[in-house]
């Protein structure tokens, strides 16, 4: 079965409700009859509200940012999953490089967030990525071991489902430097061998491994071309609904 595209769209700490509202009146009719690939926005928390009643009807998915790994508690400023859940959302980001570089986010947060989410029903969207000093120490295949590993740890085939992975190039994250698709098809290859060595071969072939990193509706063909590439997840350019169209389309 070949994997079926997903795009989403990662708002992060942008848009109000009626900026929410503004965006997909400019291209929910278009976004909403497109059946190829599997389409997911992520608006901050604030919004999930006012997109989750405009999509209700569509297959649209909407995800959270991020979530806390506990049900319920006293953690200030923090969102369960249920709460994600009772808001509309199908989907959560979890271990975004911003979360981890200025959050606190370590692997095995992402761990604890991952098990808590598949136990939900939300579809995890797990990001893995070197930084540029990384990479240029020839150290990428060793994180994203790493990140991959931790993630996966004490999780089971059975449970992992729906487990969706980003592999996001943190130097290519808002700079306009995009992985080659080159750079980017070995990147996930490697990923999906850990994913084989954690939840075996059948799982690691249907499992979605999305690219994130200045995707844009210039270079998103090339890298969706490519056979390891099962998707984007996209920043910048999905807070204008004709980029974000572009890149749907391409
Ligand atoms: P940009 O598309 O703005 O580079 O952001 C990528 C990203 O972080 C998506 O999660």
């Amino acid at each position: 079965m070949p994997r079926r595209k997903l795009i989403a769209a990662n708002w992060k700490m942008y848009k109000t409700p009626a900026h929410a509202e503004e965006f997909l009146r400019g291209c929910l009719p278009v976004l909403a009859a497109h059946s190829r690939s599997e389409i997911v926005i992520c608006p901050p928390f604030t919004s999930l509200a006012a997109v989750s009643a405009m999509v209700l009807e569509s297959n649209i998915g909407i995800g959270g940012q991020n979530m806390h790994w506990e049900k319920e508690g006293a953690y200030t400023g923090e969102i369960s999953a249920g709460m994600l859940l009772a808001a509309g959302c199908t989907h959560v980001i979890l271990g975004h490089s911003e979360r981890r570089q200025y959050f606190g986010e370590t692997d095995d947060t992402v761990n604890l967030k991952l098990k808590t989410a598949l136990e939900s029903g939300l579809t995890p969207i797990v990001c893995v990525g070197e930084v540029l000093e990384e990479r240029e120490a020839g150290l990428t295949e060793d994180v994203l071991r790493r990140q991959c590993v931790r993630a996966f740890n004490t999780i089971s085939a059975k449970k992992a489902g729906p487990l969706v992975i980003a592999y996001e190039p943190v130097w290519a994250i808002g700079t306009g430097k995009t992985a080659t698709p080159q750079i980017a098809a070995d990147a996930h290859s490697l990923i999906r061998g850990e994913a084989a060595k954690a939840f075996g071969d059948e799982f690691a072939a249907q499992m979605r491994i999305l690219y994130g990193g200045s995707v844009k509706p210039d270079n998103a063909k090339a890298l969706m071309s490519q056979e390891e590439i099962d998707g984007a997840l996209v920043g910048g350019a999905s807070l204008n609904p004709e980029t974000f169209l572009a890149i749907v389309q391409a």
